[in-house]
């Protein structure tokens, strides 16, 4: 795998830490707190995007890293509402770049495949980010294998790469086992995985019944989240984390973070929350000795995802 660094050469953290909650659920001394929490833990590596919390995020997120900023590795996003025309993918950046204070950024992705561009124009305007010195990295986010690959193919004409992409992945959102995690290891491209919580779920803050808190989160206040996590198979999941926890003295989180991370193809877990209490298991899951057997246990929680080829009798 490319080895990404920080400006001082620093490698960037096995772990990163998203700040979607900062400047909204998480308010500037919140968002501090947290910030600080992670550069104690060794995570050097923080995610924002232009759409978070209409640019309080990146701001927030640009007056912490001013102290630390040569040892860091920032990313931001662009695109997610599909412009029409690369001038808006530019303006946008040139925004983040203004709310960050920062005239580079280290990992520039685009949020998600947008149809209403080319391939080949989004790559040629990144490359020439990269050639202009605006951005260090070249990454793409909620894409297809088959459309990294192909923006891949385009960015090589160019002389430069993709180097991360940033895919859903958690133990109740296991798509990315197929193609992209693969393509990942074989193609020396970074995951960084994105909700590795299930958005909370994974807490298991929202078991019901006679012992279950039955509390409120994301699932329960924004419709979208209850949707994307409405199973019941990964309500049933979630539960059987909870008590294998119970079993390990841990906290499910704890697990949680530390079984995305030990994948194959070794993804770096965007970690996140709301408040530093909310964080502590996250950051417990960074050194969690997570052995093949109790990663054999948890991933038979839920089902393992066909493979690509459907042809399930050839996988043991
Ligand atoms: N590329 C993309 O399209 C994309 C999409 C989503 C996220 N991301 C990135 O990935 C980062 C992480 O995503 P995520 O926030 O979905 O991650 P996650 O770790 O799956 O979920 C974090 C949420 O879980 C809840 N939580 C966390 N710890 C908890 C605890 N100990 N007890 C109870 N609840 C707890 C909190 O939500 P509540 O308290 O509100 O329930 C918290 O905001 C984001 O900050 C962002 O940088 C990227």
């Amino acid at each position: 795998m490319t080895q990404l660094c920080s400006l001082d050469g620093t490698p960037i953290s096995r772990f990163a830490f998203g700040t979607m909650q900062f400047g909204g659920a998480a308010d500037e001394s919140a968002s501090a707190a947290m910030f600080n929490a992670n550069l104690d833990a060794g995570i050097t590596h923080f995610d924002t995007a232009h759409l978070y919390t209409d640019g309080a995020s990146e701001t927030i997120l640009g007056r912490l890293i001013k102290p630390h900023r040569d040892r860091l590795v920032i990313a931001t996003k662009i695109g997610y509402r599909c412009p029409d025309n690369l001038a808006d993918l530019r303006d946008a950046f040139d925004v983040s770049r203004k709310r960050l204070d920062q005239d580079m950024v280290d990992i520039l992705y685009l949020h998600r495949f947008n149809p209403n561009l080319s391939i080949e124009a989004q790559i040629t305007t990144l490359a020439a980010m990269q050639d202009e010195g605006a951005v260090r990295y070249l990454a793409l986010s909620n894409f297809a294998a088959w459309q990294v690959m192909k923006a891949q193919a385009v960015a090589q004409t160019m002389g430069t790469r993709i180097d991360v992409i940033q895919p859903m992945y958690s133990l109740v959102k296991r798509q990315a086992e197929v193609e992209l995690l693969p393509m990942c290891a074989a193609e020396n491209i970074l995951a960084a995985a994105y909700s590795p919580l299930g958005s909370g779920l994974l807490t298991g803050k929202y078991r019901t019944g006679k012992d279950g808190p039955g509390e409120t989160g994301r699932l329960t206040r924004d419709p979208r989240y209850a949707a994307r996590y409405g199973q019941d198979w990964m309500h049933t999941a979630a539960a059987g984390l909870y008590e294998i926890a119970q079993d390990l003295g841990t906290h499910p989180a704890t697990l949680a973070v530390a079984w995305a991370a030990a994948h194959p193809a070794r993804p770096a877990p965007i970690l996140s929350a709301r408040a530093l209490d909310q964080l502590a298991p996250s950051l417990d899951g960074v050194n969690y000795p997570m052995t093949s057997e109790l990663y054999r246990r948890i991933t038979a929680l839920t089902p393992t995802p066909p493979p690509a080829t459907d042809r399930i009798e050839e996988h043991v």
